[in-house]
């Protein structure tokens, strides 16, 4: 019987509380106890750990967030502070998991957890990964915990745009999350109807998006929807702002280097209207995609997914991460899953752009 470790890293999202459900009332099944890290690695390197029970993980299936809570704390972080033995980066963890009994560790996380997990899994720590995010841009799984229930949220917030776009005749701009992938902006836009999508993966040249809604407006429609991922990045020249450039901000970039995001929207709503005239606005969703209850697809994805992964650490077979493949829970290689972010299929966005006119 072994002792499973786990922890949530980086942005929260819905889905985590369910996989915390899963893994431990699936573990304790197995005849495994469970202790749950508090903030991420963080938790890790300074034993800050609960005793996770049947009765501490009950009702947990609709809670939005973590109840472990989550960090952007990176192990491998360039001048992290050595733990009081000296110790730094795997040779920390490693001692850190020694001091608590932990056989096994469960790390539910987006590509920088699951980084550092197969940077551990290579050191020789016995990890086992569950993919989340909502930017659903993680490899070798067809979906992650909370993409669907961001891609409801905003699906939502189009729908409300809708009526008062029409009512004022005006242009909404919609800012929504994704970083290097467009898949909660090409997955609402097409279910909330936008009217143009801009991505990350494909470079926008706002004067075409503003010749776009002219075509839309002279033919009779006065209001139009712009869907535009956070890490959208106008085509080289054509703008003087990128998406992907931090914004002046106290901490520029966290942990894992990352700049903030967000404000692509601000600039195309005073581009459009100054270049179209018509009258526009811009929404940022932000964290509202990421908060509150889990629609019931990501309560399902990670119910299957932290079975699996404790099917997995129990099994010993490490460094692998539970993933969805079809209608299947599948193992694969943490270094496979991490080679290259899922970036939209054309096929996808190419759907979407028909419905632009
Ligand atoms: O990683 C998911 C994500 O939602 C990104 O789309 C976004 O840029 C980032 O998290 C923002 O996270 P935070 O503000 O929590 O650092």
């Amino acid at each position: 019987m072994a002792r499973i470790g786990l922890l949530t890293g980086g942005g929260d999202c819905p889905g985590l509380n369910a996989a915390i459900r899963a893994i431990v009332r699936s573990g304790l099944r197995g005849g495994h106890s469970l202790l749950g890290f508090r903030r991420g690695w963080a938790g890790v390197l300074e034993g800050d750990a609960l005793e996770l029970t049947r009765e501490s993980t009950a009702n947990l299936l609709p809670r939005g967030g973590t109840i472990l809570g989550t960090s952007r704390t990176n192990p491998f972080a360039e001048g992290g502070t050595p733990n009081p033995k000296g110790l730094a980066g795997a040779e920390a963890v490693h001692d850190a998991l020694a001091r608590v009994q932990v056989d096994a560790l469960i790390a539910i996380g987006g590509e920088d957890t699951l980084g550092v997990a197969l940077r551990l899994h290579d050191a020789g720590v016995p990890i086992v990964g569950v993919p989340k995010t909502i930017d659903n841009d993680l490899g070798g799984t067809d979906a992650t915990i909370g993409f669907h229930t961001a891609v409801q949220i905003v699906t939502d917030a189009i729908d409300r745009l809708h009526t008062t776009a029409e009512s004022h005749n005006r242009v909404m701009v919609l800012e929504v999350m994704g970083r290097h992938a467009g898949w909660i902006a090409a997955h609402a836009g097409i279910a909330g109807g936008a009217d143009a999508i801009l991505v990350p993966e494909r470079p926008f040249d706002v004067e075409e998006v503003c010749a776009h809604l002219r075509r839309r407006h002279e033919s009779g429609r006065d209001f139009s929807i712009v869907v535009v991922a956070e890490g959208a990045t106008p085509r080289e020249g054509t703008l003087p702002i990128r998406g992907d450039q931090p914004v002046t901000r106290a901490a520029p970039t966290d942990a894992f280097g990352h700049a903030r995001l967000g404000g692509i929207g601000v600039v195309l709503e005073s581009e459009i209207e100054a270049r179209t005239g018509f009258e526009t606005r811009v929404t940022i969703l932000g964290h509202v995609q990421r908060g509150g209850t889990p629609v019931a697809f990501d309560r399902v994805l990670a119910t299957r997914l932290g079975v699996a992964a404790v099917a997995a650490a129990a099994a010993g077979r490490f460094g692998c991460m539970v993933a969805l493949r079809g209608t299947g829970i599948v193992e694969l290689p943490l270094a496979e899953a991490l080679a290259e972010p899922k970036l939209l299929e054309d096929e996808l966005y190419e759907t979407a752009e028909l419905f632009f006119g």
